[in-house]
């Protein structure tokens, strides 16, 4: 037999501390309830916007309906500004001396066509994408260090794209620099992974393919709809809440201490879709 200790605590997260950015809606608000659902103590959101039918408010009181006993906390920041997120980490501090888990999910996007591009939408993608993060980990990391042990390191969790990875739109809708930002963010995770390992902070990098959310609802139409990427995909299918769940707990939880600078895929396996089932 294998020495296995605490294995039904393997894929849990009791009393840890997160902070998920672009928890509104859309993934950031499948993880923060995933946290919640896996013992999560408390899970900080953010987002610009605290009123409205996509604010934080309301996420926040759906949130603290789980019937679990873990609390959503919501605060409004801008992450793409150094001094917001500088005071985000304040607000922090103001309840919670340490932090185990950062979420950098929030994320912008822009399609066009490439030689139109007006630099301000370069510039929006390149600061909340990539900078943004950048120092999300960089102010945060105090936080994270006074949270990680070498057995149970703190977590940095970089919400990326398979954008990242492929070239996925070029001409009319073109997202060059979407997907620039979104390999910067991979490769970012790596040199953060090996920066902060022996801090006892890891980080990892999760980049989905198409989930319907307000970011990609728009795109997902230009390409023909829901029906037609589901029908290209490998498991027939768009991404679901459950699908994003499963991996960032897994990447905050025990099972996945020992995984740093890891890139995963939540695609279905699109991004491998070039080979068609044989007609010989
Ligand atoms: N959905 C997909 O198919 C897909 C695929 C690949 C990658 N992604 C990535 O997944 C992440 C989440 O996307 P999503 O689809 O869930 O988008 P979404 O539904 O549009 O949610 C975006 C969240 O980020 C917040 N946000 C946007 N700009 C912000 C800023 N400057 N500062 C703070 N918060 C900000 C939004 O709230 P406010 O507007 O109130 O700020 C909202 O909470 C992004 O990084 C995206 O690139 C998504």
């Amino acid at each position: 037999m294998s020495d296995l200790p605490s294995f039904d605590r393997m894929f849990r997260l009791d009393g840890k501390v997160a902070l998920v950015t672009g928890g509104s809606r859309g993934l950031g608000l499948h993880t923060a309830t995933a946290f919640l659902l896996a013992g999560a103590k408390k899970v900080f959101i953010s987002a610009r916007k605290n009123a409205g039918p996509e604010g934080i408010d309301q996420a926040v009181e759906k949130l603290n309906k789980l019937g679990v006993s873990g609390k959503a906390v919501g605060i409004a920041a801008n992450v793409a500004n150094t001094d917001e997120i500088a005071r985000l980490v304040k607000e922090v501090q103001k309840t919670d001396d340490k932090l185990d888990i950062l979420v950098c999910n929030a994320g912008a996007t822009w399609g066009g066509p490439f030689e139109p591009t007006p630099d301000a939408s370069s510039q929006k993608v390149l600061d909340l994408n990539v900078r943004g993060v950048f120092n999300l980990a960089r102010l945060f990391t105090p936080l994270l260090e006074k949270a990680g042990t070498p057995q149970d390191p703190s977590r940095i969790v970089i919400v990326s794209s398979t954008a990242g990875v492929t070239v996925p739109h070029v001409g009319e809708h073109g997202t060059i620099m979407y997907s620039v930002s979104k390999a910067a963010a991979h490769h970012l995770s790596r040199q953060l992974a090996v920066e902060l390992g022996p801090r006892n902070i890891t980080t990892n990098t999760v980049a989905p393919g198409f989930f319907p959310s307000k970011l990609a609802n728009g795109l997902i139409e230009i390409l023909g709809g829901e029906q037609e990427l589901k029908d290209a995909n490998p498991r027939k299918r768009l991404g679901e809440p459950a699908d994003i769940a499963g991996v960032m707990v897994y990447l905050c939880s025990p099972a996945a201490s020992y995984v740093n600078g890891e890139d995963i895929c939540v695609d279905g396996g699109v991004r491998y879709a070039q080979g068609r089932q044989s007609k010989l």
